[in-house]
């Protein structure tokens, strides 16, 4: 039903008669001659209908937006002056001479060219709201992108294998979606939150380099770069160390930025320990586009009069930290008092600052709310540290570690976009250097950083029975302008160093072998050195397309809070499934209901 798709149209063919089939983006009636813009996933192309066939001239008139038609004509240049330069097929035009509806169109609930349509009706219209092109273009580079990663993977070896999605708790640390069992009453099949155990399961099976497209569920709460089901390139490889691993990752990824963007990553990218990333830019995924760094001032506060300094100053999990914004003086009390809500929002109490008007002036030509509190030595000292110039401004946090960090790091981030001090470009890294556990106060024990089956570097085995929180771990997160694309670890390919490890978590022996007993039992049977990461592939194509959700490189997301507008799922099921199912659900009264006093 066509000869080119509409997009393809350009100077080549003019005089040549083409057939196209497609949306009608557009008709506009100039008196006398009709104007019809035809679209379909290649672009758009300009047709023109005039009264000299009256047939097709009459069809022309009925036809309206989102119709579909068939059209058939000549090419032909546009006339002097309306040529379209934002338009690839903006020099040319179709005479028609044959039009058919293939189908009539309700007027669509949204105009497509609306930029600010709620995403509300976007999603509950998605199949109008993908034909936009901006959506068509995403979904495409998404396509390319697979199609790239898959022959990159190809060419180095990798075996593209499936695993279960009726499976076991997997331990990535989210909340589980469950799916009971009709056959085994009572019993309950979870979705794999990613496939790491199968995924070693075929390293023990001599698979050597495996990796898989798959869908992972975490019923976890949701944000602009998560979602409850998502995709992961997921990889696993056999007797390669962390360094060759990373370089044929990093290889890979600047591979598909090549093929898809026609962008040069640096080779070989960067690295940054974990220890330095949170010290500089208090975040374990640092956007380095951001020239603004954090500087450690505690030595210079624990004794000051200003107790929301001191006290953090002196506390070993405390940290008190400077930001230079360089020009930052030209901040107004109105634009401190909307960051110092900001940081709140991370926890944080306040948002000390100092404006450096004229260095030459001593503490005359400095402006802060605590200058009053400081003395002499530690404003010279913050000074001197933060390399501060005329102009500057320098914001404090004061608090435990964890709350400064996270503020800190959230308004250098924000700082530099609303300063406009972003470079420009791709700026991936690997953070290396983990550490294997983090302490949970609230629930007094160790976690893993990462996941249970990552390992210790090997000269920190030892640690793990004397200084567990000084162990590092043999894992890698890749970054690229501040989002966490992938991460991944060298695993633990011996069971006594597992069993250690889970002996740490608290996980106890009963409770190791109900969950993992299988991963156990195979550690014993031939394992191989193995390790692997897992990419966010929706979070990549999100990057790589500029979107600023992970929904908007999806074809059909859920909502915030986890549902689809499109299909209305989840819904409700009939008692008698939920009997099959040895489920019996007791729900709450409707709206409708509860009003009447029915519930
Ligand atoms: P991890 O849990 O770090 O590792 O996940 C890997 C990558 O998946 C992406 N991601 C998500 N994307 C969208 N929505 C979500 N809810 C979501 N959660 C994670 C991130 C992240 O970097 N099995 C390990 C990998 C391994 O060790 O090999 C794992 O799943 O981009
Ligand atoms: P206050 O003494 O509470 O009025 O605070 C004086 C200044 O310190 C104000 O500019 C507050 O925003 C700031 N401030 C308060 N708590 C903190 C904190 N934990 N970290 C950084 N600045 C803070």
């Amino acid at each position: 039903m066509r000869s080119h798709y509409c997009g393809d149209v350009n100077t080549a063919h003019i005089d040549q008669t083409v057939e196209f089939s497609g949306w009608v983006n557009r008709r506009r009636d100039h008196g006398g001659v009709i104007f019809i813009d035809l679209r379909d996933r290649s672009g758009l192309v300009q047709v023109v209908y005039d009264p000299d066939l009256p047939d097709v001239f009459a069809t022309a008139e009925q036809v309206r937006n989102e119709y579909v038609v068939r059209v058939k004509g000549r090419v032909r240049h546009r006339p002097e002056g309306t040529i379209n330069p934002d338009l690839p097929t903006g020099e040319v035009e179709v005479l028609g001479q044959e039009l058919e509806i293939l189908n009539r169109a309700e007027t669509p609930p949204f105009q497509l060219d609306d930029d600010d349509t709620s995403e509300e009706l976007r999603l509950r219209y998605r199949y109008v709201d993908l034909r936009r092109p901006v959506m068509q273009q995403r979904i495409m580079l998404r396509a390319l992108a697979t199609r790239t990663l898959r022959r990159y993977l190809d060419d180095h070896g990798f075996l593209d294998i499936e695993t279960p999605m009726l499976t076991k708790a997997t331990p990535e640390g989210a909340r589980d979606y469950l799916v009971p069992s009709r056959v085994h009453a009572g019993r309950f099949f979870a979705l794999p939150q990613s496939p790491q155990l199968f995924k070693q399961l075929l390293m023990m099976s001599g698979m050597d380099r495996y990796y898989q497209i798959v869908r992972c569920f975490r019923d976890e709460d949701l944000r602009a770069d998560r979602q409850p089901e998502f995709t992961q390139l997921d990889l696993e490889m056999s007797f390669m160390d962390e360094d060759a691993i990373m370089g044929l990752m990093e290889g890979m990824i600047r591979d598909l930025f090549d093929n898809t963007l026609g962008v040069t990553l640096p080779d070989p990218f960067p690295r940054m320990s974990f220890a330095e990333a949170m010290r500089r830019f208090g975040s374990d995924r640092p956007d380095l586009r951001c020239p603004l760094e954090l500087v450690d001032v505690a030595d210079l506060m624990a004794d000051v009069e200003f107790k929301v300094f001191a006290g953090p100053a002196s506390d070993p999990n405390g940290r008190v930290a400077a930001l230079r914004v360089p020009k930052g003086g030209e901040l107004s009390r109105k634009d401190i008092d909307e960051y110092t809500k900001f940081v709140g929002i991370y926890g944080a109490k306040g948002l000390a600052y100092v404006k450096v008007n004229a260095l030459a002036d001593g503490r005359d030509g400095l402006q802060s709310p605590i200058l009053k509190f400081l003395p002499d030595d530690a404003v010279g000292g913050i000074l001197a540290r933060t390399g501060a110039q005329d102009g500057d401004l320098i914001f404090f946090g004061a608090d435990k570690a964890g709350i400064v960090n996270e503020a800190l790091g959230a308004l250098r981030v924000k700082l530099g976009h609303d300063l406009d001090l972003m470079a420009d470009g791709w700026q991936p890294l690997w953070v290396v250097d983990f550490p294997m556990f983090e302490w949970d106060d609230g629930e007094n024990r160790w976690q893993a950083l990462h996941h249970p089956f990552t390992a210790p570097k090997a000269e920190h085995v030892e640690l793990l029975d004397r200084q567990p929180g000084d162990a590092l771990s043999r894992a890698y997160d890749m970054v690229i302008n501040g989002t966490e694309v992938g991460g991944g670890s060298v695993r633990i390919h011996q069971e006594a160093v597992q069993n250690r490890v889970f002996q740490l978590l608290g996980i106890d022996e009963r409770e190791a072998d109900e969950k993992f007993g299988f991963l156990l039992t195979a550690l014993r049977y031939g394992c191989p050195p193995h390790g692997g990461l897992a990419f966010g592939l929706d979070r990549l194509i999100m990057l790589m397309s500029g979107a600023s959700s992970i929904r908007d490189v999806m074809a059909f997301p859920k909502t915030q809070s986890a549902s689809c507008l499109l299909t209305h799922a989840p819904s409700d099921v009939s008692q008698g499934q939920l009997r099959e199912l040895h489920l019996r659900v007791r729900k709450p009264p409707t709206a409708e209901k509860a009003a009447a006093g029915e519930g």
